[in-house]
């Protein structure tokens, strides 16, 4: 995983680090940067993020640097394992983004002894090794002969101080180039409106400078994609935490995806999920969740075998040559999601996408993609994301739904009415050892979010099961201090959904009842189902909110995750 941004220009150590910050949704326990200045190197690492970076930065101007934000992979968080590293005769600062698999029997090879843990820290050291025999580009197509594994790399060379260096292989990374400046990033995140990107391709590896690009490639020379950043703006920052500011977005949503729908052929999408035998949809964490729903209801509608995967566990299912897979991804960039498809593409299968970022590597792999068009979300824990997953993937199923975007909009600030008593629950639920979501047929997949998003962010144990399962087994963790909290959106499950809680009840555990259909529900509006995101999200998020959690950057996660 990780963030790795490198620039060439003038600008201050300040705007440096800003532009760093905006790739920490990649990883945010430790980062690093290095700057040239007056000719020296200066190297500053830190355990945290960006923000304690700046606490310990001057404002001084700069014209060239590196700089990283860490998701730990090798090496417990600490500043020795935190980016850039460098080696013993400090020629050569690295940023790296992916794992160099290999990196021990490279270690081996060329007996490097590095005090740090991360496989990253042999790259400037095997550098300073081969720039004695070879040229900076000849030595960076040896790393790639050498390399096992994924890797983004930028490098700063102290002797070439107008000029940085890099590789790739299946991490992303892109080059920026405006009048005054040139730039080296994960995402394009870290440029600016209106700039020409170039997509760099797997086993790349070159310079910039200000002067020219110079990009070569290991094997063949394909054409790399390019296009010009124009990026929907983020949510505005209203609120102490992105994540809020993105749940109350998505009573916006409908009519901003509807709109955007409205310029969209959406015929081809139509006759595929027709003429197809059946669907399969992907998607990895929350991606996986709307994924799972959407194939519930394709299924229903289509009358066909729809059902969803595991990213990472494509590889253990046959193909089947007659299905169409359709891939789920917010940040466009999942490795599990990235792999799965290029398994998918070995087997000669077409993959449509629908991505909340069309200029990624899920966007650029795939042979079709259907936008969510809601602007980058930054709270690690998926919101407005999902919820627009779930209402593009209903309006490519059926176009007419996107005609109801005044509704789903009114069922959702219903939802979003209900605050107040969720803070009353959340003060409850917050001091439980245990927390059951249970739900049957589709609210068991919106259960299963419910109780992904509220472990995320506010770290209590919590489990996701079938209404009816609970009794086989799971109610052997039920003691007074648990809450079981049911999801009903339609009452045909009322029933079951009552005598499983009153299973619950009468062994001491607490329950709470959400419905949009079901009056006397705790939590009740009315309404479209979309509502219930709204509320399972508003509960993890002032349950996290209450406990004090770090909302927006939970612990040992990240964003983005670009490993395997
Ligand atoms: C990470 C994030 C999750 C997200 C998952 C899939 O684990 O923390 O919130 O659901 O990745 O990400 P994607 O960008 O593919 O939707």
């Amino acid at each position: 995983m990780c963030g790795i941004y490198g620039y060439i220009g003038n600008t201050t150590i300040n705007n440096f680090v800003d532009k760093l910050s905006l790739l920490e949704y990649r990883g945010y326990d430790s980062c690093g940067i290095a700057y040239n200045y007056n000719n020296h190197i200066i190297l500053i690492r830190t355990k945290g993020n960006t923000n304690n970076l700046k606490r310990i930065i001057n404002n001084n101007t700069i014209q060239i640097g590196i700089g990283h934000t860490r998701w730990a992979t090798h090496g417990k968080i600490s500043p020795i394992n935190a980016h850039p590293h460098t080696s013993r005769n400090n020629r050569f600062y690295c940023v790296h983004n992916g794992v160099i698999e290999n990196y021990q029997e490279l270690k081996d090879k060329y007996n490097i002894q590095t005090i740090s843990e991360s496989d990253s820290a042999i790259i400037p050291v095997i550098l300073d090794f081969l720039i004695n025999k070879y040229s900076i580009i000849d030595s960076l197509k040896i790393l790639i002969k050498e390399f096992v594994g994924t890797y983004a790399i930028a490098i700063m060379d102290r002797y070439n101080p107008e000029t940085l260096y890099f590789i790739k292989n299946k991490s992303p990374l892109l080059i920026s180039k405006s009048d005054n400046n040139i730039s080296i990033s994960s995402d394009q995140i870290s440029f600016n409106d209106g700039e020409k990107i170039i997509v760099l391709n797997d086993l790349d590896y070159g310079s910039i400078s200000k002067k020219e690009i110079i990009i070569n490639n290991y094997l063949s020379d394909n054409e790399r994609v390019t296009f010009i950043k124009n990026e929907s703006q983020l949510c505005k920052r209203n609120e102490a935490y992105y994540m809020l500011d993105e749940i109350y977005f998505e009573k916006k949503l409908p009519s901003i995806i509807s709109e955007k729908y409205k310029r969209i052929h959406l015929d081809e999408y139509k006759m595929t999920i027709t003429t197809s035998k059946e669907l399969v949809f992907i998607g990895s964490g929350s991606s996986y969740y709307a994924a799972s729903i959407l194939a519930y209801e394709y299924e229903k509608k289509l009358n066909k075998r729809c059902f969803s995967l595991i990213a990472s566990e494509v590889k253990n299912f046959n193909i089947s040559n007659n299905s169409m897979f359709i891939t789920l991804s917010q940040s466009g960039e999942t490795m599990d999601l990235c792999d799965a498809i290029d398994y998918l593409k070995s087997k000669n299968q077409r993959i449509i996408s629908i991505c909340n970022i069309v200029h990624s590597t899920i966007g650029f792999k795939s042979d079709c993609v259907y936008p969510l068009s809601v602007g980058r979300e930054i709270s690690v824990a998926s919101t407005k994301a999902f919820m627009a997953m779930l209402y593009v993937g209903r309006g490519l199923l059926d176009n007419s739904y996107f005609n109801n975007s005044i509704y789903i909009s009114h069922s959702i600030k219903n939802a979003l009415l209900l605050e107040p008593k969720i803070i009353e629950i959340s003060k409850r639920i917050s001091s439980s050892n245990f927390i059951f979501y249970v739900g049957s047929g589709i609210d068991y997949l919106y259960s299963l979010e419910a109780s992904l998003k509220l472990r995320e962010i506010s770290y209590l144990h919590s489990l996701s099961i079938q209404t009816g399962e609970l009794k086989h087994g799971s109610l052997a963790l039920v003691d007074f201090n648990t809450y079981c909290i049911g999801i009903l959106s339609s009452l045909d499950s009322k029933a079951r959904l009552e005598s499983s809680l009153s299973e619950v009840s009468s062994r001491g555990g607490k329950t709470i009842i959400i419905s949009n259909v079901y009056n006397k529900a705790d939590l009740f509006y009315e309404g479209d189902s979309l509502g219930l995101i709204v509320i399972i999200q508003l509960i993890a998020f002032h349950t996290a909110r209450l406990l004090n959690r770090t909302i927006d950057q939970p612990r040992n996660l990240a964003k983005s995750v670009t490993v395997k």
